[in-house]
């Protein structure tokens, strides 16, 4: 087992190996004293994992309350979370119990929000059951839900007591939503690290036992930026990278292109935008390029860039005639780029068209 340390506000371990459901509850309750504890899942990883996550908490002294809402992102809104904030009510959990996220990203933003709110706040333990929620949502302690506005816009910061991460979980997940993860891990690898980025150029990560390193190398990154701008003020804006355009084609596709696969593309797209601004090589282009094909992901799209840069800039949390940029200046560098919102298009141009 790996255990990445987060020194955000209140410091916490993320326990990265196999077989660590069968662990969840010593975990648990080396982090808190056994108590009522709420286990929050869907539909679809409840009836994959819900009975060992049990089984194994209360071998610990822990009195479980399992409650699963309907897989999937329409899931994750404010009448879910009243549903969840109800159910923590009727069970009698009380401020000296805890909520436990399994799942992924939908589970664990969405627990994280009731966990913050519930009792005006209670303690939360996040156990990632997708790549994504593994290398991204899991660590960081942002928690939403999404608003008919738009997605994400109601939420709390709020810290896990730890993160449990069982990557024998991942084998059960269907390729497009490991390649999601993958889009994000190779982000990371973008933005701060090559030896991480070489993992991915030949494809294939699941067979081939490279995931606990992946994962501990991009908890390991996302944690120092979360530890250096935890609320999001600054360098944590480093972490959108292909963000800008990946929610634009999100958008744009009514989201029936996947977090994941649009960000791919976004990165794409910026990476040659770079290259034509005379910053990125183009060996470096192609590398990112070859590493997002061989693993099943896009890198460019379809929309036209005036259609791209008038969904980014419709934002909502955007404000003023300025929009920071993540350019890629070489596999494992990036810098934050102001530009003026006029020139969002013609940069788009750039690089789109592959
Ligand atoms: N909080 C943050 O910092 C942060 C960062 C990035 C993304 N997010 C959020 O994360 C969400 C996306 O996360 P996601 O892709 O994990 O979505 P998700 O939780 O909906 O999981 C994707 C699908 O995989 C299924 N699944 C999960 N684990 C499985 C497993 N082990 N085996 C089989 N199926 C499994 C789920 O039931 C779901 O249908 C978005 O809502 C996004 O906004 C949050
Ligand atoms: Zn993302």
């Amino acid at each position: 087992m790996k255990t990445v340390r987060i020194n955000a506000g209140r410091a916490y371990d993320v326990h990265i190996g196999a077989g660590l459901t069968d662990r969840a509850g010593k975990i648990a309750a080396g982090v808190m004293k056994p108590c009522r504890i709420a286990v929050i899942t869907d539909t679809t990883v409840g009836p994959l994992y819900l009975e060992r996550v049990k089984q194994s908490l209360e071998g610990a002294g822990f009195s479980v309350c399992p409650y699963a809402f309907p897989a999937g992102e329409q899931s994750k809104n404010m009448a879910t979370l009243s549903d969840i904030l109800e159910f923590l009510a009727e069970s009698g959990i009380t401020r000296s119990d805890a909520l436990f996220a399994l799942g992924g990203g939908v589970s664990g933003d969405i627990t994280g929000f009731a966990a913050g709110v519930f009792l005006r706040g209670i303690k939360f333990i996040q156990m990632p059951t997708t790549l994504l929620a593994a290398v991204d949502s899991s660590v960081g302690g942002k928690t939403a839900v999404d608003l008919k506005a738009g997605k994400n816009l109601a939420g709390v910061f709020l810290q896990p007591e730890a993160v449990i991460c069982d990557t024998d979980t991942l084998k059960t997940l269907p390729p497009e939503t490991l390649s999601d993860g993958i889009a994000e891990a190779i982000k990371t690898g973008v933005l701060f690290d090559e030896e991480l980025f070489s993992k991915f150029e030949g494809g294939d990560i699941s067979e081939s036992g490279k995931l606990p390193f992946i994962i501990e190398r991009c908890v390991t990154h996302k944690g120092r930026v979360v530890e250096a701008d935890e609320f999001d003020r600054g360098e944590r804006q480093l972490l959108n990278l292909g963000h800008t355009i990946g929610h634009a084609i999100e958008k744009i596709s009514d989201y029936g292109i996947s977090h994941g696969h649009a960000v791919a593309a976004g990165m794409g797209i910026i990476a040659r935008a770079s290259q034509n601004m005379g910053i990125m090589d183009r060996g470096d282009v192609t590398r990112l390029e070859s590493a997002l094909s061989a693993n099943g992901l896009p890198i460019d799209t379809k929309y036209a860039p005036s259609e791209l840069a008038r969904a980014a800039l419709s934002d909502k949390k955007r404000k003023g005639s300025e929009i920071t940029l993540v350019i890629p200046e070489r596999i494992g560098r990036c810098r934050l780029m102001k530009i003026n919102i006029d020139a969002l298009q013609s940069i788009i141009e750039k690089g789109t068209g592959a």
